[in-house]
Protein backbone atom coordinates (compact mmCIF):
# COMPACT_ATOMS: atom_id res chain seq x y z
CA UNK A 1 0.00 0.00 0.00
CA UNK A 2 1.67 3.41 -0.72
CA UNK A 3 0.19 6.58 1.09
CA UNK A 4 1.21 10.06 -0.33
CA UNK A 5 1.06 12.82 1.77
CA UNK A 6 0.64 16.14 0.12
CA UNK A 7 3.32 18.43 1.91
CA UNK A 8 2.86 21.45 -0.22
CA UNK A 9 2.06 24.68 1.42
CA UNK A 10 -1.64 24.72 1.92
CA UNK A 11 -1.82 21.16 3.01
CA UNK A 12 1.68 21.94 5.77
CA UNK A 13 -0.41 24.74 7.17
CA UNK A 14 -3.78 22.47 7.71
CA UNK A 15 -1.89 19.84 9.46
CA UNK A 16 0.00 17.45 6.81
CA UNK A 17 3.23 17.18 8.99
CA UNK A 18 0.80 15.78 12.05
CA UNK A 19 -0.56 13.34 9.66
CA UNK A 20 2.86 12.04 8.51
CA UNK A 21 3.90 11.57 12.06
CA UNK A 22 0.51 9.61 12.98
CA UNK A 23 1.00 7.38 9.85
CA UNK A 24 4.38 6.97 10.56
CA UNK A 25 3.84 5.65 13.96
CA UNK A 26 1.10 3.17 12.66
CA UNK A 27 3.85 1.47 10.65
CA UNK A 28 5.62 0.36 14.24
CA UNK A 29 2.03 -0.51 15.39
CA UNK A 30 2.00 -3.26 12.17
CA UNK A 31 5.54 -4.47 12.57
CA UNK A 32 5.04 -5.31 16.24
CA UNK A 33 1.72 -7.23 15.34
CA UNK A 34 2.50 -9.24 12.31
CA UNK A 35 -0.71 -11.21 14.27
CA UNK A 36 -3.14 -9.08 13.32
CA UNK A 37 -2.40 -7.49 10.32
CA UNK A 38 -1.01 -8.41 6.78
CA UNK A 39 2.68 -7.90 5.66
CA UNK A 40 1.51 -5.50 2.72
CA UNK A 41 4.62 -2.87 2.86
CA UNK A 42 3.30 0.53 3.83
CA UNK A 43 5.29 2.98 1.72
CA UNK A 44 5.07 5.91 3.15
CA UNK A 45 5.72 9.06 0.75
CA UNK A 46 5.83 13.16 1.74
CA UNK A 47 5.37 14.65 -2.03
CA UNK A 48 5.24 18.22 -2.98
CA UNK A 49 1.90 19.88 -3.66
CA UNK A 50 -0.07 17.33 -5.80
CA UNK A 51 -2.22 20.17 -7.46
CA UNK A 52 -5.29 19.45 -6.27
CA UNK A 53 -5.46 22.74 -4.43
CA UNK A 54 -4.73 24.83 -7.31
CA UNK A 55 -7.76 23.38 -9.46
CA UNK A 56 -10.84 24.70 -6.72
CA UNK A 57 -11.11 27.25 -4.66
CA UNK A 58 -12.85 25.34 -1.79
CA UNK A 59 -10.24 24.28 0.82
CA UNK A 60 -9.26 20.82 0.69
CA UNK A 61 -6.13 20.67 2.25
CA UNK A 62 -4.61 18.07 3.80
CA UNK A 63 -4.65 15.69 0.88
CA UNK A 64 -3.53 12.04 0.86
CA UNK A 65 -3.79 9.53 -1.62
CA UNK A 66 -3.49 5.89 -0.25
CA UNK A 67 -3.27 3.82 -3.43
CA UNK A 68 -5.56 4.88 -5.93
CA UNK A 69 -7.91 7.07 -3.58
CA UNK A 70 -7.49 10.30 -3.16
CA UNK A 71 -8.97 12.00 0.37
CA UNK A 72 -9.84 15.70 0.93
CA UNK A 73 -9.71 16.83 3.83
CA UNK A 74 -7.93 14.18 5.33
CA UNK A 75 -7.86 14.10 9.20
CA UNK A 76 -5.98 11.80 11.41
CA UNK A 77 -8.89 9.38 11.91
CA UNK A 78 -10.20 8.66 8.33
CA UNK A 79 -6.83 8.08 7.27
CA UNK A 80 -5.91 5.67 10.45
CA UNK A 81 -9.33 3.44 9.90
CA UNK A 82 -8.45 3.49 5.39
CA UNK A 83 -4.94 2.26 6.10
CA UNK A 84 -5.86 0.01 8.89
CA UNK A 85 -9.13 -1.48 7.20
CA UNK A 86 -6.50 -2.40 4.34
CA UNK A 87 -4.05 -3.77 6.53
CA UNK A 88 -6.67 -6.08 8.83
CA UNK A 89 -6.02 -9.72 8.26
S1 LIG B 1 -0.69 21.90 -1.18
FE1 LIG B 1 -1.60 19.93 -1.05
S2 LIG B 1 -2.69 19.74 -2.91
FE2 LIG B 1 -1.65 21.63 -3.09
Amino acid sequence: MRVKICMGSNCTLLGAMSLLDQIEGLKEVFDEDNERYNDEELEIEAVSCMNYCKKTDATIAPVVAIDDEVIFNATGQIVMEKIMGKKKK
